[in-house]
């Protein structure tokens, strides 16, 4: 591909493809001449090994989404095709992987760190796709590319959304109506108004004349089913002061 002048871009994967897979391969398709997807579960990542081996594999779907939309080449390597000696070399995660989920699986980026650059040397691409719902994740492989010089371009793609504004994940299926419902946040346009409240009365200077949430178009909503607006107007002091963020499910 290279030899035609073709740029390759890359989107690594673990597989179980779904909606959220397919926003980076059309990014990907849009902007290069080729695109080349990964699928591997990438045992180096999982700090619990029942987590590695529950986590959904079927590669005859995958390949039939991957055709449906184009994908020019996947590349699908076995675990030991990846990792054929023990105490082999590695690539460390910069600091930034100690936070957040990092704390709660300490070995974790250092896996994704190292599974992502192995790739970049194997398929050379010019640019490489990630989402923006694993925002740690799309960090430390930016900073990772900068401090490496890696010659590929990293290229963040937002997260892709169910209509109650969970994000996509092949995990989602795994949860009772009950605990998607929980997930999903919070649905009363009251709860909403008085957690906004519980922040701008902090000081007894500050007079809130109305907090609503409303709809994008500034109608009454009963409930959040998806953007809405938070409105306010204020008095910090003797000078009344508006604004408005538009917030909710689908706004991340
Ligand atoms: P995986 O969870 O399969 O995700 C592959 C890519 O798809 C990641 O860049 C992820 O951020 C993106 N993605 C997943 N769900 C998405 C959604 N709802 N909207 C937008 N993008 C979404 O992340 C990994 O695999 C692995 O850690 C990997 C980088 C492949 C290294 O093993």
């Amino acid at each position: 591909m290279r030899s035609q002048g073709r740029t390759a871009g890359c989107v690594p994967t673990m597989g179980a493809l779904h909606a959220g897979h397919g926003a980076p391969i059309a990014r990907a398709r849009g902007e290069c001449g080729a695109v080349v997807m990964t699928i591997f579960v990438n045992p180096t990542q999982f700090d619990r090994r029942e987590d590695y081996e529950r986590y959904a594999k079927n590669l005859d779907a995958d390949l039939e989404f991957c055709s449906a939309r184009n994908v020019d080449a996947v590349f699908a390597p076995e675990a030991d095709e990846m990792y054929p000696k023990p105490g082999a070399a590695f690539v460390e995660a910069p600091e930034l992987a100690r936070y957040l989920c990092g704390v709660f699986g300490p070995g974790h980026f250092r896996g994704v760190a190292a599974v992502v650059a192995k790739p970049f040397n194997i398929l050379q691409p010019g640019a490489a796709y990630f989402g923006e719902k694993d925002a740690q994740q799309l960090a430390i492989i930016e900073q990772m590319v900068g401090d490496l010089n890696f010659p590929v371009r990293i290229v963040p793609v937002p997260t892709v959304r169910e209509h109650d504004g969970l994000a996509l994940s092949s995990r989602n299926r795994r949860l009772t109506p009950e605990e998607r419902r929980a997930a999903s946040g919070e649905r009363s346009p009251e709860k909403g108004k008085r957690a906004a409240l519980d922040v701008l009365e902090t000081g007894p200077a500050v007079r809130v004349e109305y907090v609503e949430v409303i709809s994008p178009r500034m109608r009454p909503v009963d409930r959040i089913e998806g953007p809405v607006r938070l409105a306010a107007a204020v008095w910090p002091g003797s000078t009344r002061r508006i604004d408005n963020v538009l917030c909710g499910p689908g706004q991340s």
